[in-house]
């Protein structure tokens, strides 16, 4: 469903000096698959998943991106998201004054093609809200604004299961939760994954404890832009046995 064919990405500084971010970036996803990327901090792996949600700052120089038979590259943000594409951000943005109800019935209601009343909307986002572990007082408050670090990322999830997309590019989602807020959010992505067995997923992670609950078809390593290494769970073994240092060399 998603073929990554030789990418390389670059990004304006503020110096405007355009800066080559991704280098020569290939991946293959089939519907269902569950993607891992791990790699070193500063690595590129959220430019690699801004570059594929569309974020205008990350500029394809060479390389192809299809997804689902269509050109990726030449859709904007809308219709990327429109066709079943979502990325939970590693750090989501706060919105002072948007509030969260409005917010999350206006972006519905542009996926479904169809108006929906507060009082019907209400119902629907309930027992999601439930699923995450968000009470409900949160619907009037403003999006991600003076939210924890644990509730940011399960109001990721949230979206994500309103939406209900067919690629879910899932940034450290994992990151700056709990012990109990990880289960939850393991769980949540179990049961997505049970009622939508042909979503993929590329988990952006540095830690394993969301792979004990979701089990990787495939793991990737990025290391200075590039995709260094493609293999299975037993990459993951070697990272906790050696770290990142092994791959060093041939990341130059
Ligand atoms: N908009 C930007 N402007 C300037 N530099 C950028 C921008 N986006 C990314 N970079 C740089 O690209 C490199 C890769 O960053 P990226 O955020 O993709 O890494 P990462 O692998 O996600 O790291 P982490 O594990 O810390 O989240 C970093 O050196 C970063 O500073
Ligand atoms: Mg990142």
């Amino acid at each position: 469903m998603l073929k990554i064919k030789n990418i390389s990405v670059t990004v304006d500084t503020p110096e405007s000096k355009s800066t080559t971010i991704l280098k020569n970036c290939s991946l293959q996803i089939k519907p269902g698959q569950i993607h891992v990327l791990m790699g070193p901090n500063g690595s590129g792996k959220s430019s690699l998943v801004y570059t594929l949600m569309g974020h205008p700052a990350y500029q394809v120089t060479s390389g192809t991106v299809s997804y689902m038979e269509d050109d990726l590259l030449e859709m904007s943000v809308h219709e990327r998201s429109q066709k079943g594409l979502y990325l939970s951000m590693q750090q989501p943005q706060e919105v002072a004054g948007l509030q969260v109800l409005s917010y999350l019935k206006e972006i519905y209601t542009v996926h479904i093609k169809k108006t929906i009343s507060v009082h019907d909307f209400v119902q629907i986002i309930r027992p999601l809200l439930d699923t995450v572990g968000l009470s409900e007082s949160m619907l009037y408050r403003s999006v991600n604004d003076g939210f924890s670090g644990g509730e940011k990322k399960r109001f990721e999830l949230l979206q994500m299961m309103l939406l209900k997309p067919k690629l879910c590019l899932l940034d450290e989602i994992d990151s700056g939760v709990d012990v109990d807020g990880l289960k939850l959010i393991a769980h949540g992505l179990q049961e997505y994954k049970k009622h939508n067995p042909d979503t993929a997923m590329i988990i952006v992670t540095h830690y394993r404890s969301i792979l004990q609950y979701l089990t990787p078809d495939v793991v990737h390593v990025m290391m200075n832009g590039s995709i260094i290494s493609t293999g299975q769970s037993d990459i993951l073994d070697q990272i906790e046995d050696k770290g990142y240092e092994q791959y060093a060399k041939g990341a130059q």
